[in-house]
């Protein structure tokens, strides 16, 4: 398969500044050394808990921000060489053409569209960034993308607060789709809508995805939504990611305790498949002192002593299958034997 990224060591720190001078006095560790391959045409998952820096990841890889240290190689072309542009500046990004081909479809797009502008423009506007058209061609490309993802030339002359949240997240994808990008990080895409609209968009990013070539990133704290859509997972952790595998294989045999406690949450899973539960107890410590050793040990029924001093790697089992945990190999049958209580 094909690369489109690689992402090594990948950091992102916050700063927290205090005292009068407003010097660094500590730092959220949001993404803390990600290691990960993209492969082209795939739609990855990455899931986990609210605050464990999907969207930190999402926002690093397209340059909305600037990580801290780490390397995003980026392969414009398979016979090509990958370039590094985890510093690249707007303007070498946009000489080289990057900047079009990576884009971000956001959890609500009330928040990341302009209010007072109408529909027209609000599409028009990354084609205008990106290519020189008549104002006819433009017209007529905005009248198709509109068609594209659901909506209609009645729909070209109002504002977003006319639409119901379905038809702003259409509209959302539509600008995303305009600069004819390549990668798409989609960030929680569906979680604000109602559960039917939520397929439909699925749907439509599906359909889009194979039309169009492209590749995601589908960012999402709920495992179930991407079941469908997404071809591998990963499954993140305080800044970290523990498992790594394709989807059909994390469903069936989760080997991380974190991705077992996820799927746990799942109602409607197969029983069979998962035959015990975790319950999973507290929320995410903070990213700004994380647990020494495997971040997960204090929430971790499973922890045995190595797990409060040693940070696990992510290793490979064989299979396309990483995870990043000292007893990954007999958690499904300590289930049984010990912890009983635990589960439900
Ligand atoms: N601009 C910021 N400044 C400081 N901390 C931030 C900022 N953005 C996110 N964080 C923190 O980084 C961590 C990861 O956030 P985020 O990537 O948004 O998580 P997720 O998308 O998984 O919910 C959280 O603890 C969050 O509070
Ligand atoms: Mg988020």
């Amino acid at each position: 398969m094909e690369k489109i990224f690689e992402l090594k060591n990948l950091k992102k720190y916050y700063p927290i500044l205090g005292g009068i001078f407003r010097r660094q006095v500590n730092s959220v560790k949001a993404l803390d050394g990600i290691d990960l391959d993209i492969y082209r045409g795939e739609c990855l998952g990455l899931v986990g808990e609210s605050g464990c820096g999907k969207t930190t990841t999402g926002k690093a890889i397209i340059r909305l921000h600037d990580s801290t240290s780490g390397d995003i190689n980026y392969y414009p072309k398979a016979s090509e060489k990958p370039v590094n542009i985890v510093n690249m500046g707007r303007v070498e990004m946009k000489r080289r053409d990057i900047r079009r081909k990576l884009q971000m479809v956001f959890q609500d797009p009330t928040t990341s569209m302009n209010p007072r502008m109408i529909v027209k423009n609000i599409i028009a506007e990354p084609i205008l960034e990106n290519e020189k058209m008549s104002s006819r061609k433009i017209q007529e490309k905005i009248k198709l993308l509109l068609r594209v993802v659901g909506l209609n030339d009645d729909h070209l002359l109002r504002y977003p607060h006319e639409f119901s949240g379905g038809q702003r997240q259409r509209l959302a994808v539509a600008r995303a789709i305009a600069s004819n990008p390549e990668f798409l990080v989609l960030d929680e895409p569906t979680s604000a809508l109602d559960v039917s609209v939520q397929a439909q968009i699925l749907n439509l990013l599906k359909h889009l995805q194979h039309k169009l070539n492209m590749t995601y990133l589908f960012v999402t704290h709920h495992l179930y939504v991407v079941k469908y859509i997404s071809t591998r997972l990963a499954v993140m952790y305080l800044g970290k990611i523990v498992e790594l595998s394709p989807t059909e294989d994390l469903f069936d045999s989760p080997m991380h305790p974190y991705t077992f406690a996820l799927l746990s949450a799942i109602s409607d899973i197969d029983v069979d498949k998962i035959p015990t539960r975790i319950l999973l107890e507290g929320d995410v410590p903070s990213p700004i002192n994380p647990p020494a050793g495997c971040r997960f040990h204090p929430r971790c029924p499973f922890a045995i002593e190595p797990c409060a001093m040693e940070d696990p790697l992510l290793e490979d089992i064989g299979n396309d299958h990483s995870v990043a945990c000292h007893r990954k190999f007999d958690v499904p049958a300590l289930v049984h034997d010990k912890y009983g209580k635990i589960y439900t």
